[in-house]
C-alpha cells in the first residue's frame, strides 16, 4: 500500500509472499447427499437420484494453509465474495467438548480436546502462522470481496497492523464490537465482555447491504421528525445498524436450540448479520476456521455457496452432522490428511434384501461390531459411534453418502440405530454397498459388502 511503511516485526518473520506451491491432493473424498435417518425403518419412498453435477459446497479436513494453497492452484484465486475467519487468538485455553456415552441410565462422561489455543508467550508463533494465511486470503478474495476477522482483546491490535499492511490502511471498513453478557465476573479488572470483528475490503466496490435495528421505544414514541425536523423520518425497516452490536447473545444455555456443545461456537444471528451485510445470494463465502460450521449453515439458509475447512476431526464431524440434519444441499468433504482415516475396526452384518415390487427391493444394512481406536471410559464399543453413512452404489473411489444414520437428539443421549431397512432400486448387476462409521473422537472406519 502506497504510503504505509509501518511493519510489525517478530522473530522469524518472512518478508516474502508465502510460497503457494502445494503438491498434496485430498487423500479421500466424500460427496454427501444429506438424507438423515433417525429410525431403523427408513422407507425411501420417493425416487431419489444423486444430482449429476458435482456439489458446489466444500468442506476440507486439514490445515487451512494447505487448503488455501490447494484452492489457489485449483481455480479459486479471486473467487470469494466474502471470507469470515474466527481463529484461535492466544486465549491460552484447551477447548474441550464434553459428551456422555454408554447406557442412558448410567452414562459415562467423555472429554475430547477439540483444539488448543496457545498463550501470550507464543505471540511470535501466532503472528508467524496468521500472517501467511491473511496474505493467501487476500489472493482468494474477488476485487470487491471482503474479509471479516473475528478476534478479542488478546491479539486483535497486532492483527490489525498486519491487515493494514496486507490490505492497506484505507481498506479497513469497520471495527465491529460485539458485546455480550453472561458468565462469571472477576474483582481484578472490568469484566471482558466483547469481541472485535475487523472488516477489510479488498477494493472500493465492496458489497454492503445496510442492516437495521429496531428503534428504541422512546424514538418511536417521540418520532424522529419532532426532534430533528421534517427531513428525518422513521424508516420502516428500523434504524441503521451501528458498529457495536449488543443485541446478539453468546450461546450460553446448554439447552439452547442451536447449541451443538462445540466450544467457541458462534451464534447464527451474528453470522446472519455479517453475511447479509457483505454478500448477496449466489455469492461464494469462505470460512477457514470452520469449527461447528456456523457460516455454512447461514449460507445454506440464505442461498450463498460456501467453502469451509478445519483441522480438528471433532469439528468436521460436528459440522457434517449439523449440515446433514438441516438438511443442507449436497456438499463434498475432502481430507487433506490421513489422520483419523479408517482407524477404527468395523464389521458389517450380512446384507439382507427382499423384493418389494418388480423394480424395488427392501435392503437391510447394519453394523455387527465396531471397535474404536481410542476408548476413554469402559462403555459398549458401539456407543462410541457418533453417526454412520451408507453409499448404496460404491464406485470404489469416491464415497457417495446417500443415507446418514444419526441420533434424533443433537447429543449422544439419544439412541443410534445400528441397522436400517431402506427401499431402493433393484440392481441389474452386482453392486457394492459401503458403510462408513464416524466415532466420537472423529476416527472413521469403512467396510464394503457386495449385493
Ligand atoms: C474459534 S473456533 C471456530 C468456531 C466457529 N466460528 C463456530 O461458530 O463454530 C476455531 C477453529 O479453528 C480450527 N483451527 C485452528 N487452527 C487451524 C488450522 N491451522 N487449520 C484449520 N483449522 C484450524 C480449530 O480446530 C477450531 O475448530
Amino acid at each position: 500500500m502506497a504510503g504505509n511503511k509501518v511493519r510489525l516485526f517478530w522473530e522469524g518473520r518472512q518478508n516474502t509472499l508465502p510460497d503457494i506451491s502445494y503438491d498434496g491432493q485430498p487423500v479421500a473424498t466424500s460427496r454427501i447427499y444429506p438424507h438423515p435417518v433417525y429410525e431403523e425403518n427408513c422407507l425411501w419412498l420417493e425416487e431419489r437420484q444423486r444430482p449429476a453435477c458435482t456439489p458446489e459446497n466444500h468442506m476440507y479436513f486439514g490445515d487451512n494453509l494447505d487448503v488455501m494453497k490447494f484452492l489457489l492452484q485449483n481455480g479459486y484465486e479471486n473467487r470469494f465474495d466474502l471470507i469470515y475467519i474466527d481463529p484461535p487468538y492466544l486465549s491460552h485455553q484447551k477447548y474441550l467438548s464434553r459428551i456422555e456415552i454408554g447406557d442412558k441410565n448410567s452414562p459415562q462422561a467423555v472429554e475430547r480436546q477439540v483444539f488448543r489455543d496457545n498463550g501470550p508467550g507464543d505471540l511470535d508463533r501466532f503472528l508467524e502462522q496468521i500472517y501467511p494465511r491473511l496474505q493467501l486470503i487476500k489472493c482468494l478474495l474477488k476485487d470487491n470481496g471482503s474479509l471479516f476477522v473475528h478476534m478479542d482483546w488478546h491479539v486483535s491490535h497486532y492483527v490489525k497492523v498486519l491487515l493494514d499492511e496486507i490490505f492497506g490502511l484505507e481498506s479497513m471498513i469497520n471495527e465491529i464490537v460485539w458485546c455480550y453478557g453472561g458468565g462469571t465476573g472477576t474483582r481484578r479488572h472490568f469484566h471482558r465482555k466483547h469481541d472485535l470483528i475487523l472488516w477489510y475490503a479488498k477494493g472500493p466496490d465492496y458489497t454492503f447491504n445496510p442492516q437495521y435495528r429496531p428503534y428504541s421505544p422512546g424514538t418511536v414514541q417521540r418520532g424522529l421528525t419532532r426532534v430533528k425536523g421534517d427531513r428525518y423520518k422513521l424508516h420502516s425497516k428500523g434504524a441503521l445498524m451501528q458498529d457495536w452490536w449488543s443485541d446478539i447473545n453468546k450461546i450460553l444455555s446448554p439447552t439452547a436450540h442451536e447449541n451443538l456443545k462445540f466450544p467457541t461456537q458462534k451464534p447464527l444471528a451474528l453470522l446472519q448479520r455479517i453475511i447479509a451485510a457483505a454478500s448477496n445470494p449466489g455469492d461464494l463465502v469462505g470460512d477457514f476456521y470452520a469449527g461447528s460450521a456456523t457460516v455454512a449453515e447461514v449460507c445454506e439458509k440464505s442461498g450463498r455457496y460456501w467453502v469451509t475447512c478445519d483441522n480438528s476431526p471433532i469439528a468436521i464431524d460436528t459440522a457434517m452432522k449439523r449440515l446433514i440434519r438441516m438438511p443442507a444441499r449436497p456438499f463434498t468433504v475432502e481430507s487433506m490428511e490421513a489422520s483419523g482415516q479408517e482407524s477404527g475396526q468395523l464389521e458389517l452384518k450380512p446384507l439382507l434384501s427382499n423384493d418389494f415390487n418388480a423394480q424395488d427391493i427392501l435392503l437391510q444394512v447394519g453394523i455387527q461390531s465396531y471397535a474404536p481406536a481410542q476408548q476413554a471410559v469402559p462403555a459398549p464399543a458401539d456407543s462410541y459411534i457418533d453417526f454412520w453413512e451408507i453409499d448404496l452404489n460404491y464406485d470404489g473411489k469416491v464415497f457417495n453418502s446417500d443415507l446418514q444414520v444419526i441420533r434424533s437428539g443433537r447429543h449422544t443421549d439419544s439412541s443410534l440405530p445400528l441397522h436400517i431397512t431402506t427401499r431402493c432400486k433393484k440392481p441389474r448387476t452386482p453392486i457394492h454397498i459401503a458403510v462408513k462409521v464416524h466415532d466420537v473422537f472423529g476416527d472413521t472406519a469403512m467396510e464394503i459388502a457386495q449385493l
